[in-house]
């Protein structure tokens, strides 16, 4: 007998459902709506909390009853309701989980609230062969930098995470300085591409440092003050030098990870594991320092985020109690 659940994602700018079956080990996607206000947001240079609030009360029963009907399923066929609970921002966490809350109670369906940092790793279970425990979990967003050894579904210990700012708000950060829009990881990425990054020498974060931490905020100084203090900057140069500091420093830190913790399998996760120099990075570097490695990334487009994760990961964890009490919490994390 198959299982379906309708995941729900609003932890930041996007408003997400999705529609997921699962027959046995085998996770299918049967549809996954998602809209973003970052064209929005990018006007204001970054998330005006607020006005992503406003624009997610208005889009998530259409974006719910859409996802539904690509699915081509109605209230009774769906097992459960799956939310993010948080981390994000208050006011869009609210309406996806009242959202949830109100249809699990009207519709008496569990409700299965979801820590958004580990539904990011999720869609590499709908892949197979799926990854096996225990894994390095490395997890890079806009809020949050994360090394995590996975032992189990819901069990897992904290190594290490940012100091400071996470790499995804270091690359947005950067981006501002250079008058590139928000999101900044793409656009850096994209006038990158073609730079040299050996024409702007960038300090790599913690390098030297025993410990699993990142530190993110006194590169975005350095970038800074070198576009005060450089006319005419090369702007391509510089990105690419920006996006090779931060691979180098998540890519140290997590080989270290594996090799102390004796970890073949590594999962990359999170918004900025959408990055094609990270991903081909950390993929080269395993390979050549960790015999038999296995690294498991998520497909591009469901690195940011969406409620696909959000329903995957709802397959392995287990419904609350009771639903009225469920909160959204901004401060959910990993580390306690
Ligand atoms: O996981 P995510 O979608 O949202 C949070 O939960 O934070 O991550 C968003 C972050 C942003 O900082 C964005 O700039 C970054 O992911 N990002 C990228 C790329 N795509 C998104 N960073 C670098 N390269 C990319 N291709
Ligand atoms: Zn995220």
């Amino acid at each position: 007998m198959s299982k379906i659940i309708l995941g729900i994602e609003s932890s930041c700018d996007e408003t997400g459902a999705a529609i997921l079956s699962r027959d046995g080990d085998k996770i299918t996607i049967l549809s996954n709506i998602l809209s973003s206000s970052a064209e929005l947001q990018s006007s204001f240079g970054g998330i005006f909390p607020e006005q992503a609030a406003r624009e997610q009360l208005k889009l998530i029963i259409p974006i719910i009853s859409q996802a539904m009907k690509k699915a081509n399923v109605t209230k009774d066929s769906i097992d459960a309701i799956a939310v993010t609970q948080g981390p994000g921002l208050i006011g869009s966490l609210l309406i996806g989980v009242e959202t949830a809350k109100t249809l699990s109670l009207v519709w008496q369906k569990p409700l299965i609230p979801i820590n958004h940092l580990i539904a990011h790793f999720y869609p590499c279970w709908l892949q197979t062969p799926q990854p096996i425990f225990p894994f390095l979990g490395l997890l890079v967003s806009g809020g949050h930098t994360d090394l995590v050894v996975f032992k189990g579904h819901t069990k897992y210990d904290y190594l290490g995470g940012t100091r400071d700012d996470a790499a995804g708000e270091c690359f947005d950060k950067c981006a501002r300085l250079l008058d590139l829009p928000y999101p900044g990881g793409p656009q850096i990425s994209k006038l990158g591409r073609d730079g040299n990054p050996n024409t702007y020498k960038l300090p790599v974060p913690m390098l030297g440092s025993k410990d699993f931490d990142f530190s993110f905020s006194g590169l975005k100084t350095s970038v800074a003050n070198l576009v005060k203090n450089t006319p005419n900057i090369n702007k391509s140069d510089l990105c690419a030098s920006i996006e090779q500091t931060i691979t180098k420093s998540l890519v140290t830190k997590a080989l270290s990870a594996a090799k102390s913790q004796n970890l073949t399998t590594v999962i990359l996760a999170g918004g900025v594991a959408a990055n094609t120099t990270l991903r081909q990075t950390l993929e080269d570097s395993l390979k050549k320092e960790v015999p038999n490695s296995k690294l498991f990334i998520p497909p591009i487009e469901l690195c940011t985020d969406n409620a696909v994760s959000t329903a995957a990961n709802a397959f392995f964890t287990k419904p609350t109690k009771n639903p009225l009490e469920v909160e959204a919490n901004p401060n959910l994390s990993l580390s306690h």
